[in-house]
């Protein structure tokens, strides 16, 4: 069923509520999902994006239901993956010549997984297509947001953005609007999406969204790929990721630690409590890292202005979950976030130094010596640890 969202434009996309993972197993989604698909029908009728492989069939039986699929006059990817791309060659079995726009990345991404020559036009910034009654769409390039083939298209006369994964996020909602929705729900998701999909590109973020701005366009509603559409406020999404690609942080110390019989846990504690006896403003959380989600995780540091990490001494190294998230740390490219390390050991006790070489290379500006505790600690050891957290605290 199309919904209406402005005109002569609607939604015709697919709501995925059971979905908890995405990109493979890479990103939870305990929201869910959706993958929105637009279609405006002025003079020209056009198709902007589709939906997800899985959900093909419904999706063109959908638009089958709504239109003659010999009535698309044109039909705009915004970026190729497969979560928007998915339907399109179920489609163009029905309408094979029917002109695809696209960037030039795009049609690359597009014949490499489907490896059929449609009708491929490519565009640029600035480029424009005249779709009647006085509107026409003009595309800009959104090149390495995330992907090189990614582009936004904008209507005229409607002020429509229609952005893709920009400004998205994921989260399956009932109401298509940003101001039905649950706005703890959706800010946490519009801020988990940025700080795992979108941070590592904050450079070229920034310089793409001072050139959408200095267009001076009107933005009356920005239409998302994933999740609910702007249309109270819209510029609210653009100035929360005009902060975040500020090597965003705020007032917030994380401290995140694996386990193996609680030495490092009661150490971690310790610290939290050095922490907050130093800096009773300052916002503490504490995660053992096998009971966290990792994309949690990852937003968690990306509020944070510092972390500290901890883990027991494993074979001269560190449990491979702290591997595994701090090279995941490396890959998002945290900017101005300082850390240090801890843990305990029986043997050898190479684990804090492990840490702290892994979280200079993941980018983190390194505070102090890190800390480490041979065997369980004594009282004294645990007064140690409380002025370790102190001591970070004052050295931030
Ligand atoms: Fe939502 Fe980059 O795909």
């Amino acid at each position: 069923m199309k919904r209406l969202i402005k005109n002569n434009v609607h939604w015709l996309g697919k709501i995925d509520w059971e979905l908890r993972k995405f990109h493979g197993e890479e990103y939870s989604t305990h929201s869910g999902s959706s993958y929105n698909s637009y279609l405006i029908q002025e003079e020209k009728t056009v198709l902007i994006d589709t939906v997800w492989r899985p959900f093909a069939d419904e999706f063109v039986a959908n638009l089958e239901s709504e239109i003659d699929l010999e009535s698309i006059d044109y039909i705009i990817i915004n970026h190729g993956e497969n979560d928007h791309s998915g339907a399109l060659s179920k489609l163009m079995e029905k309408i094979p010549n029917t002109p695809i726009y696209c960037t030039k990345n795009a049609v690359g991404s597009l014949m490499g997984q489907y490896h059929k020559s449609w009708n491929f036009n490519v565009v640029k910034t600035g480029d424009t297509l005249d779709i009647g009654n006085g509107k026409s769409l003009v595309f800009v390039e959104m090149r390495m947001l995330h992907w090189p083939d990614s582009m936004a298209t904008y209507l005229t006369e409607d002020n429509i953005l229609f952005s893709n994964d920009a400004f998205g996020q994921h989260y399956a909602c009932e109401h298509l609007f940003n101001d039905l929705a649950d706005q703890c729900k959706l800010s946490e998701e519009a801020m988990k999406y940025y700080a795992n999909i979108l941070n590592p590109f904050n450079k070229i973020l920034k310089k793409k969204l001072e050139d959408i701005l200095s267009l001076n366009l009107t933005i009356d509603i920005i239409a998302t790929s994933h999740g609910v559409i702007w249309r109270e406020n819209p510029i609210q999404i653009v100035e929360k990721y005009q902060a975040w690609c500020n090597d965003y942080q705020e007032n917030q110390i994380t401290v995140i630690y694996d386990t193996m019989w609680n030495g490092t846990k009661q150490v971690a504690e310790k610290i939290v409590e050095g922490i907050q006896l130093e800096d009773s403003d300052v916002t503490v959380k504490l995660f053992n890292i096998s009971k966290s989600d990792d994309n949690d995780l990852a937003t968690e540091v990306f509020k944070s202005k510092a972390i500290a990490v901890g883990s027991p001494t494993v074979s001269n190294s560190v449990l491979r979950s702290l591997v595994g998230f701090l090279h995941y740390m490396k890959e998002l490219k945290f900017k101005n976030k300082k850390a240090t390390a801890f843990g305990c050991y029986g043997w050898s006790g190479e684990s804090p130094q492990v840490l702290m070489t892994m979280l200079e290379e993941a980018g983190f500006e390194l505070v102090g010596d890190s800390f480490k505790v041979n065997w369980n600690m004594t009282k004294n050891v645990e007064l140690e640890a409380i002025e370790f957290g102190k001591s970070f605290v004052k050295e931030l």
